[in-house]
């Protein structure tokens, strides 16, 4: 049997031995990007070096990148899709293409240096090319050469074999499959419907950019993206055709047994949920930027996430507190690999309780309220508001509860209840569980550098005990979380804002640099995301106020930045503030 470790160790070093950078995961949320409330793919992290700026750590990079997708969610309860999950990826910053990625791919997957995959359980699908862009000879070709039958390689569309996200970079991609049903019954050729066909490996080649809908640029540089989902690979290196029979899910399932006196082999689809939806929300919250359940934006999916589990927990006889019981065990699992859960046990384990607790104690309430309203079999927008907004239902599990007892619901007129409700801006990403990219405007680079300086003078003006918490940037204004106890006083507002337009007015230069993270360190440079970077980071320096370890980008010169103002000044969460500021 090999081991998840084992297996996330013969991967980052198989890919070390083709010359690739190992760097470590980034954090589940991502920074500086308006569109995308979590992490949902190995690459994201990577935007800005996969449009052309420079990785310290090479043009040949290979990780392990811990994910949340909540754009499958509904798939979650089958054997293989999870909303946490985690990505071997391997990357070409403009360095090799198409032929060197796949053959890669295929000497880890078969050899001896790799994982002995038997070569006739395998696969795969090609980009078939429509109007806009051709079919994928070159990867049909690599495929055709190393001895794969015709037959198991698909010609697929754009729906199945074209990969990007909102806007930002995309292309064509390959599909490795692998067969997870009997190994003496493998079909002689590939089919899609088959679900015993599991996706194992996608190697995007992106050579564009997307600008918006139907808007495409070529893009500076030919990348190549993999993505490989760990669970999915060990399933099928240890010969499972069920995700939950492996180290990364069995223990919790046979917690979940112990908890409810239930058998998986009887309640699959419930036991899965709650596994995977309480591991999910146990990273969420202890992410290093852990955030809390809320009712916008990540913190309701992270609400949404729990409160399904419990209900499903219910339906399957667990009626004591018990999230914190499974959060306990995903801790141990995983703590190694992530330590960050382990440092913030505490905070997710309190959380956990607060959470199952508030919704316990409107549960039951708010499943007689739904049956009240439901009596005419219909579901009114207000209706759903009410039980979103005082028996804490989130609408989907409203939704789901209404579908599983033939009830229709008015979605359109809860979105208005909604929005009525919320204050615009945050309603706007409420509904938004799909991922996007950074958008790298020439407003949002401002503003994004402007966010350092108005660090420097916040730490001159309360003191070095203010460091950055997070940030997020849209072209219209920047947000900024901080690490301080109190309110600011409007004195102390205004000196930031004033000392920020000093140093503009100072027409300084923004200097990066690549160092070694030692070094950066020992310059006193701020940084709260070195991890990313690995052992060589980026150093954007302005004179000799700012320093900051950032992955950019940045203005040239802060002269055009114009004149910078404070909007507001309010909590965000114990010991954090939040500044929105603009450039007018
Ligand atoms: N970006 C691709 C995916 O997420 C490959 O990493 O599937």
């Amino acid at each position: 049997m090999l081991t998840a470790n084992e297996l996330r160790q013969k991967y980052l070093e198989f890919f070390k031995s083709k010359g690739h950078s190992i760097i470590p995961s980034a954090s589940l949320i991502p920074e500086n990007d308006p569109s995308s409330l979590f992490t949902t793919a190995g690459m994201q992290p990577l935007v800005p070096f996969l449009m052309g700026e420079k990785h310290p750590a090479g043009n040949r990079i290979v990780d392990v990148q811990k994910c949340i997708r909540t754009s499958d969610i509904d798939e979650v309860g089958d054997a293989t899709h999870h909303t946490f999950f985690e990505m071997l990826g391997n990357w070409s910053l403009g360095d090799y293409f198409k032929e060197d990625s796949i053959k890669m791919s295929w000497e880890f997957l078969t050899s001896a240096k790799g994982l002995r995959l038997d070569a006739n359980r395998i696969a795969v699908s090609v980009f078939k090319g429509n109007d806009n862009s051709p079919f994928d000879e070159e990867a049909y070709n690599v495929w055709v050469n190393l001895g794969i039958p015709k037959e198991k390689i698909a010609k697929l569309p754009k729906e199945n074999n074209w990969w990007g996200m909102e806007t930002g970079p995309c292309g064509p991609d390959t599909e490795i499959f692998y067969w997870a049903g009997n190994p003496s019954q493998v079909p002689e050729s590939f089919n899609d419907d088959n679900e015993l066909w599991v996706e194992i490996w996608n190697n995007v080649f992106m050579q564009y950019n997307k600008i918006a809908a139907g808007e495409y640029e070529p893009l500076k540089q030919r990348n190549v993206d993999t993505g490989m989902g760990i669970e999915r690979i060990l399933s099928a290196v240890n010969g499972f055709d069920d995700n939950y029979e492996t180290e990364l899910f069995k223990p919790l399932i046979n917690l979940i047994e112990e908890l409810s006196g239930q058998e998986y082999s009887k309640n699959q689809k419930s036991f899965r949920i709650i596994a995977d939806h309480l591991k999910a929300a146990t990273m969420i919250l202890g992410d290093e930027k852990g955030i809390m359940p809320a009712n916008v934006g990540a913190g309701y999916v992270l609400r949404r996430l729990i409160r399904r589990a419990v209900r499903y927990a219910k339906l399957i006889g667990i009626n004591q507190i018990f999230t914190f019981k499974i959060a306990e065990l995903v801790i141990v699992m995983y703590q190694d690999i992530y330590p960050e859960i382990k440092k913030n046990k505490e905070f997710v384990i309190n959380q956990l309780i607060l959470e199952e607790e508030k919704f316990n104690k409107t549960i039951e309430q708010g499943l007689k309220e739904l049956e009240k309203m439901s009596a005419k079999k219909k579901i009114s927008g207000q209706d759903a508001f009410v039980l979103f907004s005082t028996y804490g239902f989130p609408l989907e599990m409203t939704k789901e509860i209404a579908k599983e007892k033939g009830y229709e619901i008015d979605e359109e007129e809860f979105k208005i209840e909604f929005t009525k409700h919320q204050d615009l801006s945050r309603t706007a990403s409420a509904g938004m569980f799909k991922g996007g990219l950074a958008d790298n405007s020439e407003q949002t680079t401002k503003l994004h550098t402007a966010a350092h300086l108005m660090l420097a003078a916040l730490r001159q003006v309360l003191g070095p005990d203010v460091y950055q918490k997070g940030s997020n940037i849209t072209a219209d204004r920047l947000r900024f979380d901080f690490s301080y106890g109190q309110k600011m006083t409007p004195e102390q507002l205004k000196k930031v804002e004033d000392i920020v337009n000093e140093q503009i007015s100072k027409k300084i230069p923004v200097i990066s640099q690549e160092i070694d993270f030692e070094e950066a360190k020992k310059q006193g440079a701020m940084g709260v995301f070195e991890h990313k970077y690995g052992d060589k980071v980026k150093v954007y320096t302005i004179g000799d106020f700012s320093k900051e370890i950032c992955g950019g980008p940045h203005v040239d010169n802060i002269e055009v930045l114009g004149h910078f103002k404070i909007q507001k000044e309010e909590s965000s969460s114990a010991g954090v503030r939040r500044i929105k500021a603009i450039l007018e």
